[in-house]
């Protein structure tokens, strides 16, 4: 496993580190046991960075970071996120009181005095414009609550007015094969200011491991099953908000230059280590196979300018038009 600088923390993050929302719900049925083998498993495979949010399964995905805490002895970093506990999104809802109880509900899930990362976890636009509501997160680092905070966010435009707050440390955007803007502009300024960056949904929701069909069945409870179409929450984070069809149409494309000592998924993240500006990826995971494969991708040598352009062309054949504006 490599490390990379988390922008002016000063942490050093494991390039492939995990994404905790599976393991707490959204994606159908969970074991917990399993799921905190599978967490023993990334730390085992270096990992050293852990995403979750106070949502994620209505804090069983915290519940079970804590758990591992107790469980294990070296240092590791979890973010965890707040906002999402409201019951309709709005800027006014990005109060002090009502994050403090955010927190305070983290804080107890966590086990922990202090969080080590707070993210806005993808509030509305306009909060973006509102000093007042980071100047809270000033309030927290300064009692100690956090150690730090930064942003998850769905847009780009996003993402460059989070970046003028100038103790946002870290930025979530989806980024992948199938959600390539980021890269054009963002990423640069990030590194101006020396932000950091996690590439969150790096498999468009398990579609770039290529195991998925035209048969494949999703549970009920599953948001791959309930929000193609954004029913639930931004048609985004589903698939990346690409067509089924047209992502698996590409896929196949895809399978044709992975390399023969290597799996799709691998590919998919050694895809976004190629990017400097990206501190981590962090795949999600329900099982310690998946995540040693995913880790693995930090092991494969950089992909050649032959196949970033290969790969570029397919995005911009078949996935840019559908995609590239919205986020
Ligand atoms: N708004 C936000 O802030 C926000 C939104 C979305 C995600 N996130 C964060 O980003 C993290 C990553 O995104 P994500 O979990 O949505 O999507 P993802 O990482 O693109 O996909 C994860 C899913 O793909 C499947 N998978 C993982 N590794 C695999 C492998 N090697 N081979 C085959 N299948 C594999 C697993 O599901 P199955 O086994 O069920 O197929 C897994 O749950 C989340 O866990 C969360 O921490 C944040």
């Amino acid at each position: 496993m490599n490390y990379r600088s988390l922008g002016r923390t000063g942490w050093r993050l494991s390039e492939i580190s995990f994404g905790a929302w599976a393991i707490g719900g959204g994606w159908g049925n969970v074991d917990d046991k399993e799921s905190l083998a599978t967490l023993h498993a990334a730390l085992d495979g270096g990992v050293n960075f852990f995403d979750t949010a106070d949502v994620y399964g209505d804090g069983r995905s915290e519940r079970l970071l804590a758990k591992l805490k107790k469980e294990r002895n070296e240092k590791f970093y979890i973010a965890t996120k707040a906002g999402r506990r409201l019951p309709v999104q709005t800027t006014e809802g990005y109060s002090r009181k009502n994050l403090t109880t955010f927190l305070h509900r983290s804080l107890r899930n966590l086990n922990t005095d202090t969080i080590d990362l707070l993210q806005l976890h993808c509030p509305p636009t306009e909060v973006y414009y509102r000093p007042e509501v980071f100047a809270i997160l000033e309030d927290f680092v300064k009692e100690g609550k956090l150690r730090h905070y930064g942003v998850s966010v769905e847009k780009v435009e996003e993402a460059l007015k989070a970046i003028e707050f100038p103790n946002v440390q870290s930025v979530q955007i989806i980024f992948n094969i199938f959600r390539q803007r980021p890269a054009e502009l963002f990423f640069a300024e990030a590194q101006k200011r020396n932000v950091g960056i996690f590439a969150r949904v790096p498999l468009a929701s398990g579609l770039l491991s290529g195991k998925m069909s035209h048969d494949s069945k999703f549970a009920k409870d599953d948001h791959r099953n309930f929000n193609r179409h954004g029913e639930a929450f931004d048609r985004g984070e589903t698939f990346s908000g690409v067509d089924f069809e047209t992502g698996l149409r590409t896929v196949d494309k895809l399978k044709t230059f992975v390399p023969s000592n290597a799996s799709l998924a691998q590919l998919a993240l050694r895809w976004i280590l190629e990017f400097p500006a990206v501190t981590c990826s962090i795949p999600g995971a329900k099982r310690p196979a998946q995540v040693a494969d995913n880790i693995s991708a930090s092991d494969l040598p950089p992909l050649s300018k032959a196949s970033m352009k290969t790969i570029r062309n397919l995005y911009d054949g078949h996935i840019k038009p559908l995609v590239h504006h919205y986020w």
